[in-house]
């Protein structure tokens, strides 16, 4: 390529393969899809990477459930994920499973880096542990005090672990953040990390032993590397690093991991840390981006409630899906997602204003010049001047704008200030009205001047558009004529370059939708797809369930436990009797913002004391469905206290 600008290196996370991806994997993908496109088509030499993260208990616990091996499962979702990428055009240049040879290696290779630096030692990881599951647990993920899985009592138990001794590097991962305000974006996300720093780090567990679906410990095989460390090498160990640093050399440090804020503290803590801990540069940009919700909370695999592309885009094609996602959702912040926005945006933006430019235009020429894009000449009249200035300027005018809002990973804006120059010719149809001007012999070169300077914004779009909807471009070129070339991106700050070409009407480049109906068919394919039965414990009778007293009742007093931490006090009244509850859950919950609230009370539970202080019954909460978070929230029942719940 002639205008080398030099490397640019982008990454999206590499995904779990624990079930088919979303939307929300497809919104990020596609945002780093376009940033390398766009960076190609200015004449970098780009570096897009993706994959899959496959280790770990998680995978392992599925596999088993399906009765198949990890390997297996797995397999099976990473094709779809490919066939997923390909339908969708993502013009990745590598894409990397953590269980292939060349990670593996690496991974233990770099392990022992970090051992030989001194920076791991063997020590025991302290959990609760339930045997026949042979999983440690936090106190927090405990059902009822008991494993989640199985519902089986849990002890206090260690294992051998090796640890990350993270906090070692704490100051330089202050410093970082504090004299590289570039490193980590959006600027929210960066004070929450300094405040993170700043409680002080603990030592990071890397190792288990209690699953084996893993890269073993290269000096001591009865342990698996923890996930996230062998998962966060994959953006080096795809380099070559450490034993075949050619493309490392090439493309390292990153210019951007792309990642959902979640994991933004993966990124900007653990991963930096491990790179000082091996004496590697650190990655010059973390920009964690929002989340899809839908209107009831986050997209999650888990909770089953995900919007599917492949239906989307079998409907509505891939570059309206790509241009939505794009022009929809200001990156860093959440942003909700629904059908009905989703459709507006497509026939508004892409039917009405896009595709309705080029076909009238295409069928102006067609009609007016026989097929052939005429020769423009200069207006006189300084009216007609002015509208084609304007016209110019606008068009050729928006490729800065765009380079400026993409720096800033901007796209809705960078779309947007394409779309100015669509609507913009859009208007000037209306103004000059070349059907008008068709009738008068001697207005032919007004006439013909208009219709060259349409064609040429509209190649002016398609040149813009390529890095956002490749496949809408090439379609527009088409029939524009100018199948001949592929799109180049300075080609966008010229007016003028058109005369000759045979333009060709074809299909609508996107077909007007029916909202209405489009609105209810996916209502009900969402229905039937959403039928999927839970994963329940197991059934029980309905004299099982009859033997509880369930009862309404109002919190009046919360209190925190004088000898636990994790309990609350609570006084709860219920019709005639006001009795004292305590729950595990004075880390979701301020006592102060518990009284005055209705919960559902297991009234007949047997007392227990809980560090020394009586409980009478068991109070229900949800698991907080609103932030797909560990973390609960009150059931509400608004009915009077006392009053049984059947
Ligand atoms: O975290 N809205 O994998 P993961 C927007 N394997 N983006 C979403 C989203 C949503 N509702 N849901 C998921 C992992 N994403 C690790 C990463 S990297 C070394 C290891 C996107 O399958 C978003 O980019 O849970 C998020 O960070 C990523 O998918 C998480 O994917």
């Amino acid at each position: 390529m002639s205008k080398e600008k030099g490397t640019y290196y982008i990454t999206t996370p590499i995904y779990y393969p624990s079930s088919n991806l979303h939307i929300g994997h497809t919104y990020c993908t596609v945002m780093a899809d376009a940033m390398a496109r766009f960076k190609r088509a200015q004449g970098y030499d780009v570096r897009f990477q993706t994959g899959t993260d496959e280790h770990g208990q998680k995978i392992q616990t599925i596999a088993e459930k399906e009765g198949v091996s990890p390997i297996e499962y797995v397999d099976k979702i990473v094709a779809d994920t490919k066939e997923l990428w390909k339908t969708m055009e993502i013009s990745y240049d590598d894409f990397i499973r953590t269980t292939e040879d060349r990670h593996v290696k690496r991974v233990q290779d770099i392990f022992m880096q970090m051992y030989k630096k001194g920076d791991i030692y063997k020590g025991k990881y302290e959990g609760l542990y339930c045997t026949p599951c042979e999983s440690f647990w936090t106190e927090s993920q405990l059902v009822d005090g008991k494993c989640p899985d199985c519902g089986r009592p849990v002890e206090k138990a260690s294992e051998d672990a090796y640890f990350f001794e993270i906090s070692k590097y704490q100051d330089r991962l202050l410093d970082l953040f504090k004299n590289n305000p570039e490193f980590l974006q959006p600027e929210s996300r960066r004070n929450e990390m300094i405040s993170f720093l700043e409680q002080g780090l603990e030592d990071l567990c890397i190792s288990r032993t209690s699953f084996d679906w893993g890269i073993p410990v290269p000096l001591d095989e009865s342990h698996v590397i923890y996930v996230w460390l062998d998962a966060l090498t994959n953006y080096i160990t795809t380099l070559g690093y450490p034993d075949d640093p050619a493309e490392y050399e090439k493309y390292w440090p990153v210019d951007v991991h792309l990642v959902g804020k979640e994991i933004v503290r993966f990124h900007t803590i653990i991963w930096p840390a491990m790179l000082m801990s091996i004496d590697q540069p650190l990655p010059k940009k973390v920009l964690g981006h929002g989340w899809l919700l839908l209107e009831g909370g986050k997209m999650s695999k888990s909770k089953g409630n995900v919007v599917d592309p492949r239906i989307l885009i079998e409907r509505y094609g891939v570059d309206a899906l790509k241009y939505f996602l794009l022009r929809e959702y200001t990156f860093g912040q959440d942003g909700v997602y629904t059908n009905e926005v989703m459709l507006k945006r497509m026939n508004y933006d892409l039917a009405n204003d896009l595709g309705n430019l080029l076909s009238r235009t295409v069928s102006m020429i067609e009609k007016y010049n026989g097929g052939i894009v005429p020769d423009a000449v200069e207006p006189e009249e300084p009216e007609a001047k002015a509208l084609d200035d304007d016209l110019k300027a606008t068009a050729t005018g928006a490729i800065d704008k765009v380079e400026e809002r993409m720096e800033d990973f901007k796209f809705n804006l960078a779309l947007e200030s394409i779309w100015v120059a669509v609507r913009r010719a859009n208007k000037y149809i209306d103004e000059t009205m070349p059907w008008i001007l068709a009738k008068n012999e001697e207005d032919k070169p007004r006439l013909d001047t208009v219709l060259h300077n349409l064609a040429e914004s509209l190649r002016i779009v398609s040149v813009l558009i390529s890095p956002f909807m490749p496949t809408t471009s090439t379609k527009m070129r088409k029939q524009l004529g100018l199948w001949y070339a592929d799109p180049e991106w300075d080609d966008a700050r010229e007016f003028m370059m058109m005369s000759g070409e045979e333009v060709k009407k074809g299909e609508a480049l996107f077909p007007r939708l029916d909202i209405d109906k489009e609105l209810e068919e996916l209502d009900q394919i969402s229905g039937a797809e959403k039928n999927i039965p839970l994963k329940l414990k197991d059934e029980i009778t309905y004299d099982d369930f009859d033997k509880l007293d369930l009862r309404v009742g109002t919190i009046v007093s919360a209190e925190k436990h004088p000898k636990a931490d994790k309990l609350l006090v609570f006084q709860v009244k219920m019709d005639t009797e006001t009795r004292q509850v305590i729950s595990g859950v004075a880390e979701y919950f301020k006592p102060e913002d518990c009284v005055g609230k209705k919960v559902v009370v297991v009234a007949n539970l047997a007392p227990r004391k809980l560090r020394g202080m009586e409980s009478k019954g068991m109070l229900l909460f949800a698991d907080d469905a609103l932030n797909g978070k560990n973390g609960l929230a009150f059931v509400t029942a608004e009915a009077d206290d006392g009053n049984p719940v059947t």
